[in-house]
């Protein structure tokens, strides 16, 4: 019996843990109030809520357009899709970086590997 609680104890844990998806991958962006030839720069945030690591995250770049370069570690740019910080893992810390262009993007997050 007690070996059956903790079993089931084991199970409900790894089950908590394993409860992490592309919905804890958070992006925040806010205009900085400066502009870059003529564009308005946004500051992006992207932060991993979940306590796994996710890599391999892809954003929906849909029509993304900057006038400002982003560094290809934090945002390589292929077509309509994005791929942050090089598909290297992203913990809680959040991922900055800024672009500049008349409207803000979405940069919805589409896809990741979660590693837990
Ligand atoms: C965006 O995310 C960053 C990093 O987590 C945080 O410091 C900032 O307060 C957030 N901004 C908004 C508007 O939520």
């Amino acid at each position: 019996m007690k070996i059956f609680v903790i079993i089931l104890l084991f199970v409900l844990i790894s089950q908590g843990y394993s409860q992490c998806s592309l919905s804890d991958i958070h992006v925040n962006q806010s205009r900085t109030g400066r502009t870059v030839n003529g564009k308005s720069q946004w500051t992006v945030y992207i932060t991993n809520w979940c306590a796994c690591v996710q890599t391999n995250v892809q954003l929906d770049c849909k029509g993304f357009q900057t006038v400002e370069a982003i560094e290809p570690s934090l945002l390589q740019v292929s077509g309509d899709v994005c791929l942050v910080s090089a598909g290297q893992p992203i913990w809680k810390g959040a991922i900055e970086f800024n672009y500049a262009w008349d409207t803000q993007f979405p940069l919805t997050p589409i896809s990741s590997i979660v590693a837990c």
